[in-house]
């Protein structure tokens, strides 16, 4: 038994947390185990790497091999057991976030982190995932009016447009995999976008 492994993706201010959460609620309501995870983090040990990612300075490998350090855990402890038993997981950023932020970003090297991605999670990929994409000054505003910046939230918008350009690059390489969604619109339009994602797949 393999259950379905949906990733949501986006600058930091999209808004992928209010859409996890109506996601659950909508495949709870039908009946579906759903686990609801995030990374970095998901693990005891990989929430403890979550803070030192998102709190301490460090050059883009270390920050690479962190983020994948909490992935392998995670992918042990959480995803995969998740997955062989049914269950759905919804997970708020996976490895496409790391070739966005870290390669994208910081422009660390696309082949070291796909030989890593390997290492660390071999054949496994979400079977859909959900890009909330926007222009990164619109992202900007919104997290002004949100919330306290992290590390990653304090770059410029030009290191937001690099992401965001790292996020093009991955959708262009697995296109079935991925879904753009047009998160500029406001809350409700976001969220048609995204059921019919679901609904275009009989979810
Ligand atoms: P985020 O998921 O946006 O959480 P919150 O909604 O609590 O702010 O924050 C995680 C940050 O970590 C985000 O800025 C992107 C960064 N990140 C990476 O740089 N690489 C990765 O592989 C992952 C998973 C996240």
């Amino acid at each position: 038994m393999s259950g379905r492994f949906i990733t949501f993706e986006g600058i930091d201010g999209a808004g992928k947390s209010t859409h996890i959460e109506a996601l659950a609620q909508r495949l709870r309501a039908r009946g579906a185990e759903v686990v609801q995870t995030r990374e970095p983090g998901g693990t005891a040990l990989a929430e403890r790497l979550r803070e030192l990612v998102l709190g301490s300075g460090m050059d883009a490998l270390t920050e690479a091999l962190l983020v994948f350090a909490a992935r392998r855990d995670h992918v042990e402890q959480v995803i995969r057991p998740a997955l062989a038993r049914g269950a759905t997981l919804l997970c708020d950023r996976f490895t496409d976030a790391t070739f966005a932020y870290q390669g994208g970003g910081r422009g660390f090297d696309a082949g070291v982190l796909a030989q890593l991605e390997r290492w660390v999670h071999g054949d496994l990929q979400p079977e859909l995932t959900l890009w909330l994409d926007l222009p990164a000054d619109i992202a900007a505003r919104r997290r002004a009016e949100a919330r306290a910046a992290d590390r990653f939230e304090r770059e410029d918008l030009a290191f937001f447009e690099r992401v965001r350009a790292g996020y093009a690059q991955r959708m262009a390489a697995a296109p079935r995999r991925f879904a753009r969604i047009d998160a500029a619109l406001d809350r409700q339009a976001v969220w048609a976008q995204i059921e019919a994602e679901l609904e275009k797949r009989s979810w």
